[in-house]
């Protein structure tokens, strides 16, 4: 195991700093030069590392980073994939310290400390670790094999230009594996390779009622008030059980079997514990299901925003004329996210009164993902975590999504390995974000065993 000087932590956390004090905010238009700001902070950190070839290819969005260091042809090839792109900080002032003043600060779950900031975790942390797991192995002389870097900016928009760019750059990208840190771990004492992300189809919805606001006290009882009745579409969208009610909504979703359920269910997952972190008295979902297996393995619908009417100080008795709600559904493997989509719009239009009309729009999707446990590039991971926290890791499939992730299969021909550090609890996509320092350094110290035990493996096969 690489062992990391005191000097050497602290530079490796003073550069993450300044990484993390670029606001990358993809989805907000006013922030696009700070986005371009960290694609050049981060071409320069992978050349310094020992990156050849890096270049800043725009898109007609956020730019990409690439760099890559090829030592033979007969060797294998990692392609390591992360974003530099961060969420929105919002709300703001629910934030402890400032979103991009990176800070360390103890918790409970990491008493040596946890660095604050947006993106630390998600995924500008993680990303970083493998930067400087590269740094170290050619600085000694040690990386076995070559490795091509892909970091992009739009990843928390949808990777709309990434598909662009590797359908344009397939040779570029061409690789054995693609190893991504954008997930995490159960806990810092037991270590997981997520072997499942969801797919996710998002959708927005607008009503319209009468042509203008109106005085309730005059129309009210007389007109339908848009709000009203998008509450009433929205709450037809589920049954008493927990079921999505829109027709072939479950129509390809794949079940599990006994013994893979048998398999989650040992995973260790204290309902208690969910419940006291999140101040909750009980948990809801479908029923007939573990809240582990509603959150990772299960289809979900949420409302992800509603807007409409009045909600300024004080009261304003009104009819508005408009109301508004953003609804994403994660999906599991085998649904087809544009067909999932179309669903959706035509279900919902089909139960719109004709009291309103009502428009859907698809934003983004993506296809859900499982990665294979019985390759070469599993089993590399499997040890090079076993090696470094001692135990050896669970196979957990998770709920998020990473719809770049089955792309790179579709057009690439490569599977994928998710080999995350961070932890549920570290808030991303939400105030105070956070990444472990444990987390942090024990990934760039796991990196490189995963690249010997891939090359290891790899020269096994082909020998
Ligand atoms: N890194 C997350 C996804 C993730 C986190 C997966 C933890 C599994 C465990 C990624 O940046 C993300 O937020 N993805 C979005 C989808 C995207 C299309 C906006 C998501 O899951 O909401
Ligand atoms: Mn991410
Ligand atoms: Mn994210």
């Amino acid at each position: 195991m690489y062992s990391l000087s005191k000097t050497k932590k602290e530079k490796y956390l003073e550069e993450l700093f300044d990484f993390l004090k670029i606001p990358s905010i993809s989805a907000d238009p006013n922030y696009k030069t700070s986005v371009k700001d960290a694609a050049d902070w981060l071409a320069k950190s992978i050349t310094k590392a020992g990156c050849e070839n890096v270049e800043i290819f725009s898109t007609k969005g956020h730019p990409i980073v690439y760099g890559e260091k090829i030592l033979s042809q007969k060797l294998p090839t990692i392609l390591v994939y992360g974003h530099y792109d961060v969420q929105p900080p919002d709300p703001i002032n629910l934030w402890s310290s400032p979103p991009f003043s990176p800070i360390i600060k103890k918790t409970d779950i990491h008493p040596k400390g946890a660095i604050f900031a947006r993106g630390s975790c998600d995924d500008k942390g993680q990303l970083f670790m493998h930067v400087k797991a590269l740094e170290l192995m050619i600085s000694n002389d040690e990386l076995p094999c070559n490795v091509k870097f892909m970091f992009e900016g739009e990843e928390e928009v949808g990777s709309d230009n990434l598909e662009v760019f590797i359908r344009d750059n397939v040779d570029l990208l061409k690789a054995d594996v693609i190893l991504i840190s954008d997930t995490g771990i159960l806990n810092n004492d037991q270590p997981s390779i997520t072997t499942g992300l969801r797919g996710l189809s998002y959708m927005e919805v607008k009503i319209t009622g009468p042509n203008r606001d109106l005085h309730s006290g005059l129309y009210g009882g007389a007109v339908a008030n848009p709000i009203n009745t998008l509450c009433d579409m929205i709450s037809s969208l589920k049954d008493d059980n927990g079921k999505i009610s829109i027709p072939g909504f479950y129509e390809n979703v794949y079940e599990l079997n006994k013994s893979e359920r048998i398999e989650m269910s040992n995973i260790p997952f204290n309902e208690n514990d969910f419940k006291k972190s999140l101040d909750i008295e009980k948990t809801s979902g479908e029923l007939g299901f573990s809240s582990l297996e509603r959150k990772s393995i299960r289809p979900t619908l949420d409302v992800n925003g509603i807007w409409g009417g009045y909600t300024g100080e004080g009261a304003k008795t009104v009819i508005p004329s408009i109301a508004c709600a953003k609804i994403s559904m994660r999906l599991v493997p085998n649904q087809n996210w544009k067909k999932i989509s179309v669903l959706f719009e035509n279900h919902f239009k089909k139960i719109a009164p004709d009291s309103v009309k009502v428009e859907v729009t698809t934003h983004h999707g993506g296809q859900a993902y499982i990665t294979p446990t019985d390759n070469i590039a599993y089993k590399a991971a499997h040890m090079a975590y076993e090696k470094s926290f001692g135990k050896p890791p669970f196979s957990v499939r998770d709920g998020g999504s990473i719809p770049i992730v089955p792309m790179f299969e579709e057009v690439l021909g490569c599977k994928t390995i998710l080999m995350g550090f961070g932890l549920n609890s570290d808030a991303i996509h939400s105030p105070n974000e956070h990444f472990g320092v444990f987390n942090f350094f024990k990934g760039i110290q796991t990196i490189p065993y995963f690249y010997n035990n891939f090359n290891e493996l790899f020269k096994k096969t082909i020998l």
